[in-house]
């Protein structure tokens, strides 16, 4: 999705800005650029492509003279990618120069009510309309015009304004989307995102939907949409630069796949405390908690098979009837719920929009909300009654890996401190579960050294057009997230299909050849999935197998295997996703597939 970038200093803000809009690349854009005030005018550059486009024509930034600016990496929504549609857009006047982000939904009716007094639109951007309106407003001070033009909008906007009045202003402005000011000394800035910010300043505010803020070069000032100044809490950002860059790695998907296993304790650890959970901000009564007699997890995309595997952990250790609903359509169906219903939303960025309406719905209709959420001071994390961060750092791969495994890991947490609160689980089985938790961090580390196998097998199957994913229960859930990894990555056509399913349909896709990955760490129907791999390899199917060490009768049935470290069949998920991870990787990279930034996807959805 679009990011966007503003400078206010006394240093070249070019440079800046074409620096910070290289850390949001990892978002998903189709063109770029920036806009910079020199000497009471606004000099603009900007293009379709990559930013290297963009630092090759503007010399690193350096061709463009000015301390204050604005930059943005357009995700093209209304117009096609193209110079013109590229952002920032100017009003006629020059004055003011508008970054934006999200969907302006009156665009149309405003863009009519525009012309009709005479303006002449040269893009076919939503976006542009704003530039016009706080030209049309502009006769009053900058401020006054940027509230007003707001209070036209309608839809979800984030915005960067740079007029040319006053000495080195800059405007954010928040509706719906994310937005961060950066404070640093005798310098201020915004960004979309805090890694285009933390090799400035560590000292962030937070803007909330309806805030907007004033930026000089020595001074931030947050307005509520009646324009009364009010005050906002400074955040200490606790990730750091290294944290955000590649490390050595080719990719900051391995990056991020290596990372997991500190990812995970960084999740567990501060919640564990002397052989007992201890859940941040969980306040619910044990009144309150017996009063809640079903639980509904939304999410998209990977996070809500993170919650295919929690439904399983739930419904097994606490008996509450658990659902998993993706959000895009969990927003739409009336979802019935009330203040018995336990809403848990899953989010790594923390700002997906369809995320974000499905939990307004089920709070509006009384729901109990509840977030595990990676991105501190996100949306969903300010939104929600309760709110449990993963702290697996900035993931900036599109492919989420270790943002999927500490979710997983947060609900099985989750899960097992309900259990044990209501009762349903003993002492001994608390303690255990614990344990086996807190060893997974070592699980996975051992799932990771299978590293070179992992390769070698990819470079065996990279070369099909499709690979079926199959597994029984927990497996199911994993093959879900499995496939996934493989086709936005490498583009190779794949899905997941519970194995006792087969037999209703899907087994007539199966033919001489035919590539099944076969899910079979899920000890309780171990049996059932061995005579699932009998049929498709029956009917000629090569199998690559995934089960246990120490699996003897998977070894002899399999055409090729990966085995994992044994541990308790609820959490193996944990473990069984990374080799998963790996061969979507190599797959991807034996393809010459972009794998950072897959084609058609985004890091973060924040429009419908
Ligand atoms: C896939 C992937 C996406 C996200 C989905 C939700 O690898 O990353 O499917 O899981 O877009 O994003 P968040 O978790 O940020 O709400």
């Amino acid at each position: 999705m679009c990011g966007i970038v503003g400078f206010t200093g006394s240093r070249q803000a070019a440079p800046i800005l074409l620096e910070g809009l290289k850390k949001l690349e990892y978002r998903g854009y189709d063109s770029a650029g920036v806009a910079v005030l020199d000497n009471g005018s606004i000099s603009l550059a900007k293009t379709r492509g990559m930013i290297k486009n963009l630092c090759e024509m503007t010399h690193d930034g350096n061709d463009i003279k000015g301390c204050v600016g604005i930059g943005h990496t357009r995700w093209a929504t209304h117009g096609v990618p193209n110079d013109i549609n590229a952002h920032p857009h100017l009003s006629c006047d020059g004055r003011f120069a508008v970054v934006h982000n999200g969907i302006i939904e009156n665009y149309a009716q405003l863009r009519d009510e525009l012309i009709a007094h005479g303006i002449e639109f040269k893009s076919d951007t939503d976006t542009e309309v704003v530039a016009h309106l706080l030209e049309y407003y502009g006769d009053e001070d900058a401020k006054t015009a940027v509230m007003k033009t707001a209070s036209r909008l309608v839809g979800s906007y984030v915005l960067g304004i740079l007029c040319t009045d006053g000495s080195g202003r800059l405007f954010a402005v928040r509706e719906s989307g994310p937005l961060i000011l950066g404070i640093g000394v005798g310098e201020n800035y915004f960004a979309s995102d805090v890694t285009a910010l933390i090799a400035h300043t560590k000292n962030v505010i937070y803007l909330d939907d309806g805030e907007f803020a004033e930026l000089t070069p020595e001074k931030i000032t947050v307005y509520d949409c009646t324009g009364t100044a009010i005050t906002k809490p400074v955040s200490r950002v606790v990730w750091d630069v290294e944290a955000a860059e590649k490390g050595g790695y080719e990719h900051f998907m391995l990056k991020e796949i290596m990372e997991q296993p500190r990812a995970l304790k960084a999740t567990l650890e501060p919640r564990v405390k002397n052989g007992d959970i201890v859940l941040e901000n969980f306040e619910l009564s044990d009144e309150e908690l017996k009063d809640i007699d079903k639980i509904v997890i939304t999410a998209c995309g990977s996070a809500s098979y993170a919650g295919q595997v929690g439904r399983y952990v739930i419904e097994k250790l606490c008996r509450i009837p658990t659902q998993v609903e993706v959000a895009s359509e969990l927003r739409y169906r009336e979802p019935i719920v009330d203040h018995h219903t336990l809403l848990i939303a899953v989010s790594q960025s923390g700002e997906t929009a369809d995320t974000i309406a499905a939990i307004k719905e089920c709070k509006a209709r009384g729901a109990r909300t509840m977030a595990i959420v990676n991105v501190v001071g996100s949306t969903i994390a300010n939104l929600v009654d309760h709110v449990l961060y993963t702290w697996a750092g900035p993931e900036v791969a599109v492919a989420t890996t270790k943002g999927y495994t500490t979710q997983v890991a947060m609900l099985d947490l989750l899960a097992i401190y309900l259990a044990r609160r209501l009762g349903r689980i003993d002492d001994e089985r608390y303690a255990q579960l614990l344990t086996g938790l807190q060893e997974m961090p070592s699980k996975i580390q051992r799932a990771i050294d299978l590293n070179g196998h992992v390769q070698y097998l990819a470079e065996r199957y990279y070369s099909n057009q499709a690979i079926y994913f199959i597994g029984r229960n927990l497996d199911y859930a994993v093959c879900m997230e499995g496939a996934l990894k493989l086709k936005e990555i490498s583009y190779i056509f794949a899905e997941a299909y519970a194995a006792g399913e087969l037999k209703h349909g899907t087994i007539a896709l199966i033919d001489q050849g035919s590539p099944v990955v076969a899910l079979a760490c899920y000890e309780p129907l171990f049996d059932k999935m061995v005579s699932n791999i009998e049929e498709i390899k029956a009917r000629g199917a090569k199998v690559l197998a995934v089960a246990l060490e120490g699996d003897k009768r998977i070894i002899s049935q399999a055409d090729d295997f990966i085995l994992i470290p044994k541990s308790d069949p609820l959490l193996t998920p944990i473990a069984e996703i990374i080799p998963l991870q790996l061969f979507a990787y190599y797959v991807a990279k034996a393809n010459g597939c972009d794998i950072d930034k897959p084609k058609n996807l985004a890091k973060s959805v924040t429009v419908e």
